[in-house]
């Protein structure tokens, strides 16, 4: 397993921003942890955070020749505006979870709905940063059952 983990704009400031939704951890600590468990596993975890959204789609477009098997991603706030960074993730056919640190559907009205949702195979929302781990033994739990 290959696994990609692609955070959207504003990301990088996890730790001093909103901490009342987004909560303290920073995203290196969220990475490290994501990092421990896929090498416990033997697996490879890539991650990448943008605020541009054509580096996010470039991203998706490689991992697509690049044999990346799942994708962990919180598109942040491209969640609720980019049709473009939905259709990169329709091509390339990689199963995806999308994870959000708050709760989008306890928030401003404008969050609730996701361009991304109805394609992924899981949605994560509310569980801070732990939605990270959560989706990546999601996969774990899935590929355990299919090759035990
Ligand atoms: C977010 C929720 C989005 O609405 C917001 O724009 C973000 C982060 C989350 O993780 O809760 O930047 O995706």
């Amino acid at each position: 397993p290959h696994i990609l983990a692609l955070h959207g704009p504003n990301l990088n400031l996890l730790g001093s921003r909103e901490p009342g939704h987004y909560g303290p951890a920073t995203l290196a600590e969220i990475d490290a942890e994501m990092q421990s468990r896929a090498q416990e596993w033997g697996w490879t975890l890539r991650s990448l955070q943008s605020n541009a959204e054509h580096l996010l789609i470039d991203a998706v477009q490689a991992a697509g020749t690049q044999g990346v098997s799942d994708i962990i991603i919180n598109p942040a706030a491209f969640t609720h505006t980019s049709i473009a960074l939905r259709d990169a993730l329709a091509a390339v056919r990689i199963p995806f979870i999308e994870v959000h640190l708050s709760n989008i559907h306890a928030r401003e009205p404008f969050r609730r709905h996701s361009y991304f949702s109805d394609l992924a195979q899981g949605v994560i929302a509310g569980l801070g940063a732990d939605g990270y781990l959560l989706a990546l033994d999601a996969i774990h739990r899935r590929r355990k059952r299919h090759n035990p």
